[in-house]
């Protein structure tokens, strides 16, 4: 009976790191951590140690700050990388090492130049070596969404066999359907034998725009373990967004799935991101993005002012954001320019707000948006002015 908790696997300090441009030092990666600990991410990948001097400081470092969540570092199948991680992580409450090689046909011939059965004994060699440091051991088969499906259940059933406690399914390249995503997980579930001894993880990038639907697919056809990043930041065009699986499965319940996400911390720990990695997040960014809870155009507008839930389906405050905003526009109605007339002192009847909207609309079809002040202006040079102040 598979578990209703879904692991969240946070990799925006190693995977979402990889981005050009977007290196962190060691000291915005610790206040990155903490704050995916406070978030209740259950594992932080924190790095590759092997790769370089800084990153094994990152590892070491993090490995000691942290309070509640596993703490992962990144190899290849290669001992002296084993070894490596090991050694970063050696002060962690519970370390993971994520070891792995590529398994599908392309890797095979054209990264290591080998055959199926040298990378079977390799990934069998590296997680062995890995279970003498560690009591958690996570396999990563490079390019599975490429990698034949009967292949990929020998090497999982190789890598538990040496002790492995989590299997990682990663479509490296954002090729898979949905679909095709979710029967590779059904197809290991039933197929390779020892499978309830470990948990299936996903890890899917975005080159289609399919990372988020790719993992939802994956965990409802019963992986446990969702590899993710904070906004979705990550190699080439990124990893599944944390905020939008996470809402995904809470907006969801009958899917009765779950995670241990603080989602009100969401909004905060997304603009801690972007301004660490001086990477900007796209306005129309699901559940992040600057415009996720504004209404612009005057029937929207009319609808969420009488009940947020007609154009909403997620409470602003449920991922952090204090409330859903009503942008004033040249689309906007009369019912948005009362609404926020109000919100600064203003209580217009009928017939001047009829006066008002239409010097609102010569105002707006100038300027992109009207904020605050624009609508104390134009209500000061109205002619019903005074008649609104002495009421
Ligand atoms: O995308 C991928 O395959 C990876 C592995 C190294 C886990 O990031
Ligand atoms: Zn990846």
């Amino acid at each position: 009976m598979l578990d209703k908790n879904v692991q969240i696997f946070d990799t925006t300090l190693r995977d979402g790191e990889q981005v050009p441009g977007c290196k962190l030092n060691t000291e915005q990666k610790l206040i990155i951590a903490e704050q995916l600990d406070l978030l209740g991410v259950d594992i932080i990948e924190a790095g590759f140690p092997v790769s370089s001097p800084g990153d094994f400081k990152s590892v070491e470092a993090i490995s000691k700050l942290i309070k509640h969540a596993t703490v992962c570092g990144l190899t290849r199948s290669v001992e002296n990388d084993i070894k490596v991680a090991a050694e970063a992580l050696k002060y962690a409450k519970k370390p993971r090492i994520h070891t792995g090689i590529g398994t599908s046909d392309s890797h095979i011939k054209f990264k290591f130049k080998s055959n199926q059965a040298d990378i079977l004994k390799r990934a069998f060699e590296a997680v062995k070596y890995a279970k003498s440091f560690v009591e958690d051991v996570e396999f990563y088969a490079e390019d599975a969404g490429r990698t034949d499906n009967e292949y990929l259940a020998r090497v999982c059933e190789t890598v538990i066999k040496a002790g492995a406690t989590v299997l990682n399914i990663p479509d490296t390249t954002g090729y898979c359907l949905p679909h095709e995503y979710g029967a590779k997980i059904k197809y290991l579930r039933e197929n390779v034998r020892g499978i309830e001894k470990a948990v299936l993880s996903c890890h899917c990038h975005n080159d289609l725009g399919l990372a988020t639907a790719n993992s939802i697919e994956g965990v409802i056809n019963g992986a446990r373990q969702i590899e993710c990043t904070i906004n979705g930041i990550g190699e080439r065009a990124g990893n599944t967004a944390l905020e939008e699986v996470v809402m995904i499965l809470k907006q969801h319940p009958y899917l009765k799935l779950d995670t241990n996400i603080k989602t009100e911390m969401l909004y905060g720990i997304s603009h801690l991101v972007s301004d660490s990695m001086g990477i900007y997040t796209q306005p129309n960014k699901a559940i992040v993005g600057a415009n996720a809870f504004a209404h612009s155009s005057g029937i929207h507008q009319d609808g969420v002012i009488k009940n947020r839930e007609t154009y909403e389906i997620i409470d602003p405050k449920d991922v952090g954001v204090t409330e859903s905003s009503i942008v004033l526009t040249a689309r906007s109605g009369r019912a948005a320019l009362a609404y926020r007339a109000k919100n600064i002192g203003y209580e217009l009847t009928k017939l001047q707000l009829d006066e008002i909207y239409s010097n609102f609309l010569d105002f707006a079809d100038k300027k992109k948006e009207v904020d605050d002040s624009d609508i104390h202006q134009i209500i000061e040079s109205s002619i019903v002015y005074k008649e609104i102040i002495s009421a």
